[in-house]
């Protein structure tokens, strides 16, 4: 099963695959936890350019970034981990490109959807889960952990309008996204309706 996990910055995304990567394991299955931009040794130069060039980038160079970020990691890591039976979670995937892009950076929808179509080499993910959080919450919550890199250093605009898109991609695929509330439920409350929706899968 190919599962990815999408959010707007702060939404404990990290904490929730590592807890389903252990879960999963716990009841047998051979998982490859992984992320983008990054899950590649190309990836690794593309993501710290795309997070902390000094330098404005231009937002179809970034959308070509992050689609040479993903081509190359669908075809190393998602394709064999699939092709030998193992689990695949992934801390971001398209639907990261078509909320950052199109609503956040204002890119026209159908070449955002096009370089997607292109880059997942036609692989998408069996289920989704979007964690969804107010931005300033989760601003908040990054900010502790972290320093802002270049997208969390965007206005609370750009994320409220980040967070919109992602809902309204959640509500037209209904099947494929669930959207789970991370600023009202703790992880616990979180992980257990995560772990609720993946043990009908098992
Ligand atoms: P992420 O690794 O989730 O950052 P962090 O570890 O700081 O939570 O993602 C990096 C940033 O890249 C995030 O702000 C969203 C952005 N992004 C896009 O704009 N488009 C994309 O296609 C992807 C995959 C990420």
């Amino acid at each position: 099963m190919f599962i990815s996990f999408e959010g707007p910055e702060g939404c404990g995304k990290s904490t929730h695959t590592k807890l389903l990567k252990e879960y999963l394991e716990s009841r047998g299955k051979k998982v490859v936890l992984t992320f983008e931009p990054g899950g590649t040794k190309l990836g690794e130069e593309l993501r710290k350019m795309l997070l902390h060039a000094r330098n404005k980038i231009d937002r179809i160079t970034e959308l070509a970034m992050f689609a040479a970020d993903r081509a190359e990691h669908v075809s190393k890591v998602i394709i064999p981990a699939l092709e030998h039976g193992q689990w695949v979670i992934c801390d971001r995937y398209v639907d990261s490109t078509l909320a950052y892009q199109i609503a956040g950076r204002g890119l026209p929808e159908d070449m955002v959807r096009y370089m997607n179509m292109v880059s997942c080499h036609g692989v998408l993910p069996d289920l989704t889960f979007l964690l969804d959080i107010l931005p300033t919450l989760g601003l908040e919550r990054a900010g502790k952990i972290k320093k802002a890199d270049r997208f969390e250093k965007e206005k609370t605009t750009f994320h409220n309008r980040v967070r919109q898109r992602y809902l309204e991609i959640a509500k037209n695929e209904p099947k494929r996204i669930r959207v789970i509330d991370t600023g009202k439920n703790t992880v616990k409350q979180v992980q257990a309706i995560i772990q609720k929706i993946i043990q009908r899968h098992i």
